[in-house]
């Protein structure tokens, strides 16, 4: 634990020595968000229609089994996660940032798991709805997860294949929660995701409805450069670090990679001394 925490220390002073040069780069954020039709309607503060998103029933075995905590749970993963969720809010409430990406150094690190439940946490404060993206093309695990066997997916949107509102899914039970999850892995995807489709849907994903928050799982920030070639194209990220699993060295170096995007928090995933694990 010591250990990561001085990472994180040494991390955040480094970027806080680079605050000035980030702060110019940062100059093209926000995006300026397309308003394209809706697809879901707002009928009530609680309840929403969906129109064109496809509705699942997940099982509840495949949820437990696979570190989902579903909304009301009396986990102590779920108090974790309403923590971070308020933290998390706060900084992007203070910014106006409506799309967060997660990023961790290395594979299976607790990305997907985080993504996921902090997005159902998101999702229970009734003032936002939620996106949650897999654009982790190297490693698609967030329908595997619901249980969900997609027809269409991000990649297909990215490629040209479906159009963004068939790759829609609601799992039942999660309130103002929709995925838009991968189908399958893709070649050439980080010149996909820094391409002019993804930012084009990013925008769109981003700009379609003022309370809603888009969440997007990554693959690795040190495996791969798609978590690097698409990072441009959110508001902020968070950064999730496993205690035993991840290296000091590799932390620090993640961080320092992420210079120019605005970081709005470190997670500590699998920590021995916090409830849940988390
Ligand atoms: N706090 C935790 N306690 C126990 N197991 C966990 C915890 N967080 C994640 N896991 C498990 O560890 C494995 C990896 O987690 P996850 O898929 O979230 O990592 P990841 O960083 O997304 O991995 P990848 O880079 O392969 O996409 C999963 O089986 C998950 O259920
Ligand atoms: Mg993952």
């Amino acid at each position: 634990m010591d250990r990561i925490r001085r990472a994180l220390d040494l991390a955040r002073s480094q970027r806080e020595n680079s605050a000035d040069a980030a702060d110019v780069d940062r100059g093209t954020q926000p995006f300026a968000p397309e308003r394209p039709a809706a697809i879901a309607t707002l009928v009530a503060p609680t309840s929403i229609v969906y129109h064109h998103t496809r509705v699942f029933t997940p099982a509840a075995g495949v949820l437990e089994a696979n570190r989902v905590v579903s909304p009301g749970s009396t986990d102590p993963a779920a108090s974790a996660f309403r923590m971070l969720r308020t933290q998390v809010l706060q900084r992007m409430d203070a910014k106006g940032w409506r799309s967060l990406a997660i990023f961790s150094p290395g594979p299976e690190d607790g990305k997907t798991t985080t993504a996921i439940n902090l997005a159902v946490s998101l999702a229970n404060d009734r003032r936002h709805t939620v996106l949650l993206v897999d654009f982790d093309f190297r490693h698609p695990t967030l329908a595997g997860r619901f249980g969900l066997a997609p027809e269409f997916g991000g990649d297909d949107a990215l490629l040209g294949a479906a159009r963004v509102e068939d790759c829609l899914y609601h799992a039942e039970g999660f309130e103002r929660l929709v995925l838009l999850p991968a189908r399958s892995t893709m070649t050439n995807s980080s010149e996909i995701l820094a391409g002019p489709r993804s930012r084009e849907i990013v925008s769109e994903l981003r700009g379609r409805y003022p309370e809603r928050i888009v969440v997007f799982d990554l693959p690795p920030v040190l495996n791969a450069d798609d978590a690097l070639a698409f990072a441009p194209l959110v508001e902020c990220g968070l950064v999730v670090a496993s205690e035993g699993r991840t290296r000091r060295n590799d932390l620090v170096r993640t961080i320092e990679l992420l210079h120019k995007t605005s970081l709005v928090g470190t997670v500590l995933n699998q920590a021995s001394d916090t409830p849940g694990g988390y």
